[in-house]
C-alpha cells in the first residue's frame, strides 16, 4: 500500500498480518533517519486513521511499520443511534470511524457508491443507510430495489416506503423519479425554493441493469434496462439539488458496471474489499490499492469523499432498529404535524403508485417504442 504520506511511500515487498498489525517493509526516504521517521510516527497515524509503530531493521536503510487497526472489532448501531438522531443535517451513516459514526450530509454529497465484492456487507450497509435516514427524516421517501429477489430487504418492509424486486417496476419508479424532476425543476424556477422532501433511492447489484442492458438475448428487456441507466445518468446529474438521491451498490466495480458518467457524479463512497486492483483503481482513483487491501472481512470499509478517504468499521446489521423506533407512527406523525402547520407536503412523494397494472404492461409490450421515458405516473393508475 502506498501510505498517504508521500515521504514514506516506498514499500518494498508484500504486507503480511501479524495478530492483528498489517506490516510492511519501507525504504526510508532520502534525506530522513529512522529517528526522523519517529517523529512523525504520531502525523501518519492520524493520516491512516489508525495506531503505527515504526521499528529499525537489519537492513540499512530500511524500516518496519506495523499498522494496528484503532476500529473497534465490532459496533453497534444502538449505540450510534443518539449520535446519529442528533445530526445537524439529514445524513448518510457510513459505518463508525475513528471519532465515531461517519456522518455525511446529503446536501454536499447527494449520490452515494457502494462497493465491494461478495459478502462484503453491502446489503448490510444498504440496510443501515435506509434505515437511518428514515430515522433522521419519517417524512423522507425511501425506496430500495433489489433485483436478485428482494429476501434480504423483506425485514425493511415495514420502514421503508418500497422493496422493489424486478426490473418492471425499477422502470416505472424510474419513470416517476424523471417527471418528479421535472416537476421539482419547475417549481424551483417559479417558487424560487429548493427545499423538497428528500427522496433516496438505493438500488442494489447494479451490474444487474447493466448487464441486462447489453444482453443480447431479450432485446425488448434490454431496451427497457438501458431506459433505466439513461434515467438513473438524469437523477444523478440533475437530482442533487432538488432533493433526488441514488445509492447504487455493485460487487463488480469496473468500467462496465459503472461507466464513466455515472461514477463522475458520485462523489462518496464507501466501499468494502474488492478483488482487484483494476476496481480498487476504479473506486479510489488511478493507482490506489487501498480498498484491495483492506482485509475481506465484513464490515471493514473505507469511506471516500472526493478524494480523500478514512477507514470505518461498518455496524453489525443484526440490530434491528425498527424494533426501537416505530418508524410508521413516527412518519404519520411528522405528516400530521406538518399539514397542521400548512407547510406544504410534497403530496406525490407521500403515497406511492402501485405496480404496473398488467393492462400497462400489455400496452408497454405492443408499443415496444414507446418506453423511452415517455410514460408517467399517471398511465400506472
Ligand atoms: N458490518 C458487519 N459486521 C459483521 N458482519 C457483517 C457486517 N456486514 C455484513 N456482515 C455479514 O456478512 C455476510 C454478508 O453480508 P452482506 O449480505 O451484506 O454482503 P454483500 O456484500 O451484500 O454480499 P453479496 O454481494 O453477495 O450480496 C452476512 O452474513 C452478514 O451478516
Ligand atoms: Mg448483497
Amino acid at each position: 500500500m502506498a501510505l498517504r504520506n508521500p515521504q514514506v511511500s516506498f514499500r518494498l515487498g508484500r504486507l503480511k498480518r501479524r495478530g492483528r498489525a498489517l506490516v510492511g517493509l519501507y525504504r526510508l526516504p532520502p534525506g530522513e533517519s529512522f529517528a526522523s521517521l519517529q517523529e512523525k510516527e504520531r502525523e501518519l497515524a492520524s493520516a491512516l486513521g489508525e495506531q503505527v509503530q515504526i521499528t529499525q531493521t537489519a537492513w540499512p536503510g530500511c524500516v518496519e511499520i506495523a499498522r494496528f487497526p484503532a476500529l473497534p472489532r465490532t459496533v453497534s448501531l444502538s449505540d450510534a443511534l443518539p449520535v446519529i438522531r442528533k445530526a445537524n443535517e439529514f445524513s448518510w451513516c457510513l459505518g463508525e470511524g475513528v471519532q465515531g459514526p461517519v456522518l455525511v450530509p446529503l446536501r454536499e454529497y447527494p449520490h452515494l457508491l457502494v462497493a465491494g465484492a461478495t459478502g462484503g456487507g453491502k446489503t448490510n450497509a444498504l440496510k443501515v443507510i435506509a434505515e437511518t435516514l428514515k430515522v433522521q427524516r419519517p417524512d423522507a421517501t425511501v425506496v430500495i430495489a433489489d433485483l436478485k429477489g428482494g429476501y434480504d430487504y423483506k425485514p425493511l418492509l415495514d420502514t421503508v416506503d418500497e422493496v422493489i424486486r424486478d426490473l418492471d417496476r425499477l422502470h416505472v419508479w424510474m419513470q416517476q423519479l424523471v417527471t418528479t424532476l421535472t416537476e421539482r425543476e419547475q417549481e424551483a424556477w417559479e417558487r424560487g425554493t429548493t427545499h423538497f422532501t428528500p427522496c433516496v433511492t438505493l438500488i442494489d447489484e447494479f451490474a444487474t441493469v447493466t448487464s441486462t442492458a447489453n444482453s443480447k438475448v431479450d432485446k425488448e428487456t434490454a431496451e427497457m434496462a438501458k431506459a433505466i441507466l439513461a434515467m438513473v445518468n438524469t437523477i444523478l446529474q440533475k437530482g442533487r439539488s432538488l432533493g433526488l438521491h441514488l445509492v447504487i451498490a455493485t460487487q463488480r466495480p469496473d468500467a462496465e458496471t459503472i461507466p464513466g458518467t455515472l461514477r463522475a457524479n458520485m462523489d462518496a463512497l464507501l466501499t468494502f474489499h474488492v478483488t482487484t486492483q483494476v476496481q480498487s483503481g476504479v473506486v479510489l482513483g488511478p493507482g490506489h490499492n487501498e480498498a484491495f487491501e483492506l482485509p475481506p472481512i465484513p464490515g471493514r470499509a473505507l469511506v471516500s469523499l472526493g478524494g480523500s478517504w478514512n477507514r470505518c468499521r461498518y455496524f453489525d446489521g443484526s440490530v434491528d432498529i425498527t424494533s426501537i423506533f416505530n418508524i410508521r407512527r413516527r412518519r404519520s406523525w411528522a405528516l400530521r404535524s406538518a399539514s397542521r402547520s400548512g407547510a406544504s407536503v410534497d403530496a406525490w412523494m407521500m403515497k406511492l403508485p402501485p405496480g404496473p397494472s398488467s393492462a400497462f404492461l400489455a400496452r408497454r409490450n405492443s408499443r415496444p417504442t414507446s418506453r423511452g421515458g415517455s410514460c408517467t405516473s399517471r398511465m400506472v393508475n
